[in-house]
């Protein structure tokens, strides 16, 4: 359950929370965002801007499916809460004492449903106009999606920065190596590794696909 708990405390031991298929999606999410961001304006760079954006269908596509089928944080039942344990989140910090989520706080899981689709739609309408079906407008919802998208990365970062700071705890660096303080019987046991270079290999299909 993603019930609020205490701040973590020096004493408590580091625990595996997110598993390697949910750290490469998000690293290859960002990479590929960036990537398909900054080879957006030129046409000498259209097929790799084409595959940064392939290849967010694929890793969304996939997060959608290990949202249910996943580990414990990794499932959207897990984390997804409606707009009353968003109101107690935020009044939390209110109140000065900030509600701590081992895996994503309910403001969080807003942000990452917000992203999910925003890139789903940025996927398909520049798909669309790649393809030259729907005229000018579909690649302007496109632009507009896009930079969407690139302010609520903005705030996803600044806000990650933020809990980190409040809370004392490098949520970053938990991105990259899994593990958090937590008390103990929070961690999940395994870490999936298997599924995490499927990903891989099925993201560097779609590279070969687009390139050989
Ligand atoms: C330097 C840039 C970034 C940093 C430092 C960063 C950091 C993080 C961190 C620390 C989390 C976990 C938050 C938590 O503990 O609840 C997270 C989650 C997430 N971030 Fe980022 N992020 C970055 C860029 C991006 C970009 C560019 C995107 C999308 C285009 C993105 C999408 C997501 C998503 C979807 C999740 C949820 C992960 C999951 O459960 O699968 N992030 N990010």
């Amino acid at each position: 359950m993603n019930t609020p708990n205490t701040p973590n405390t020096p004493n408590t031991p580091a625990g595996l929370v997110w598993d390697l298929p949910v750290r490469i999606f998000h690293w290859s999410l960002a990479l590929c965002f960036a990537g398909a961001w900054l080879t957006a304006e030129s046409e000498y760079w259209k097929l790799w801007h084409v595959s940064f954006g392939y290849s967010m269908a694929l890793l969304v596509g996939f997060r959608l499916v290990w949202g249910v089928v996943g580990t414990r944080y990794a499932r959207f039942s897990q984390f997804v809460k409606g707009p009353a344990a968003l109101k107690k989140y935020f009044l939390s910090y209110l109140h000065g004492a900030p509600e701590h989520h081992t895996g994503h706080n309910p403001a969080g899981a807003w942000a990452i449903l917000a992203i999910l689709l925003t890139v789903m739609m940025t996927v398909a309408t520049g798909y669309a106009s790649y393809e030259e079906i729907g005229g000018d407008i579909l690649s302007e919802i496109h632009e507009a999606m896009a930079s969407i998208l690139m302010g609520i990365v903005v705030i996803h970062i600044a806000a990650v920065i933020l809990t980190s700071v409040l809370h004392h705890e490098n949520l970053v660096r938990a991105m990259f190596t899994g593990k958090k303080i937590i008390a103990p019987g929070e961690a999940i046991r395994r870490s999936w590794s298997i599924i995490a270079l499927l990903l891989l290999g099925a993201l560097a299909g779609v590279w070969w696909l687009m390139f050989r």
